[in-house]
């Protein structure tokens, strides 16, 4: 089909919940590259939005991925399921958790998070219930979700929201403190923002929300959704802070495109779920976990955890020497990348598409996502695009 066709389709028959998209279909994928079906190719510095960390079309996800396709996608999980058990050990051996639970998608294992620390609480017999998260935050489209999200746009059209839920300053210690009551159940924070321009929280700030948590008896929930999988230079983002979550969530990269999240949680925790109290139908299903496996595996096989730090370093340098005085600040860990600049961040996205690169935009800064098997050949040609549109 020709884009004008697909629009006019889109159009007509598609809810209008993301407007004027970007104009452009892609129809294949390789390495680096988003091709469309006229043969235009374009550097992919976004990455579905973090998701496809081993870029399109890599070899040996794809040949596994196959293979499953040809011999089953779904069961339920009524039945054993060895690629979901397979997967849940593995995380538990990377991580600090001791369980997993398998949702769909980042939204839908934040609900399975938030459920977890409530029902915990609920059958220790403790009245705690209320969620505290940040400010400018995301977490999600579901209603749950969405009043975790600290962010106004989000949440109008659904009032009232669900309640319990408050949200603070990120980084404001004090803020956290006062909003903390002998009802708080837990805190639920992004170790970075990503939605809303790439915002670390500070390492002695998230060492005292350990502190408070341990003294209080709340769980932390970190939402590793964008940040886990090797994006900020670990596995997971919490290693490089020094400080463990009680439940973290995963999702996007986890399936590098094959729609997957997870609810990874200490033994304590994991524990309150019950035969009965959550599940799903399609969570953890044969295609997604061997999608996961087969994620993991070429992150260790191909040090991509060290490659995300490796050329985050070297982006950030490069575009510090040759852009310096045209970018207000650059944010930055792993390959998680926010350029602040002085102008509104859609016009240099939308420049940099002219020139056949892909990013991200919010307010003054680019988000800047790449798949991580990025090399310096393919960082070259973002910086270059970059210092010619800014
Ligand atoms: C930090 C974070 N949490 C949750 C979500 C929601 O994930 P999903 O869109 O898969 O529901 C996102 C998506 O961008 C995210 O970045």
């Amino acid at each position: 089909m020709k884009l004008e066709e697909i629009k006019a389709f889109d159009k007509e028959y598609f809810m209008n919940t993301f407007g004027e998209r970007t104009p452009v279909a892609f129809e294949k994928g390789e390495g680096m590259y988003l091709y469309t079906n006229e043969n235009e190719k374009y550097l992919d510095m976004f990455a579905g939005i973090a998701v496809n960390v081993l870029g399109y079309n890599h070899k040996e996800f794809t040949k596994g991925i196959t293979e499953q396709v040809g011999k089953l996608l779904h069961t339920s999980s009524l039945y054993y399921i060895e690629s979901q058990a397979k997967l849940a050990k593995k995380l538990v051996e990377l991580s600090c958790a001791d369980k997993i639970y398998f949702a769909n998608s980042g939204a839908e294992a934040n609900e399975g998070a938030i459920k977890l620390a409530k029902i915990y609480f609920y059958k220790k017999g403790v009245e705690k219930y209320e969620v505290i998260s940040l400010k400018s935050s995301f977490h999600g489209r579901t209603l749950a979700t969405v009043a975790a999200t600290g962010q106004e746009k989000y949440q109008k059209p659904y009032y009232p929201l669900i309640p319990g839920f408050k949200q603070v300053e990120i980084n404001d210690i004090d803020a956290l403190k006062a909003a903390v009551t002998d009802k708080t159940c837990a805190i639920l924070l992004e170790p970075v923002q990503g939605e809303s321009g790439v915002h670390p929280v500070d390492e002695a700030y998230i060492k005292e929300v350990r502190r408070i948590c341990d003294e209080k008896e709340i769980i932390l929930i970190f939402d590793e959704i964008q940040t886990g999988i090797g994006r900020c230079g670990k596995m997971f983002c919490y290693e490089t802070l020094g400080v463990e979550p009680d439940i973290f969530t995963l999702a996007k990269a986890l399936g590098n495109g094959v729609p997957i999240g997870a609810v990874c949680a200490k033994q304590f925790v994991a524990d309150a779920f019950a035969p009965g109290d959550h599940g799903g139908t399609f969570g953890g299903n044969p295609l997604a976990t061997k999608a996961g496996l087969l994620v993991l595996d070429a992150m260790e096989k191909e040090n991509l955890c060290e490659n995300a730090e490796k050329m985050g370093t070297y982006i950030e340098s490069e575009i510090m020497t040759k852009l310096g005085d045209k970018v207000k600040e650059i944010r930055r860990k792993g390959l998680m990348i926010g350029i602040e600049l002085f102008t509104p961040a859609s016009e240099a996205r939308q420049k940099l598409f002219e020139k056949k690169v892909l990013v991200g935009a919010v307010g003054n800064t680019l988000r800047v996502l790449p798949p991580l098997i990025i090399t310096k050949a393919e960082a070259d040609i973002f910086i270059d695009a970059l210092k010619e549109i800014v």
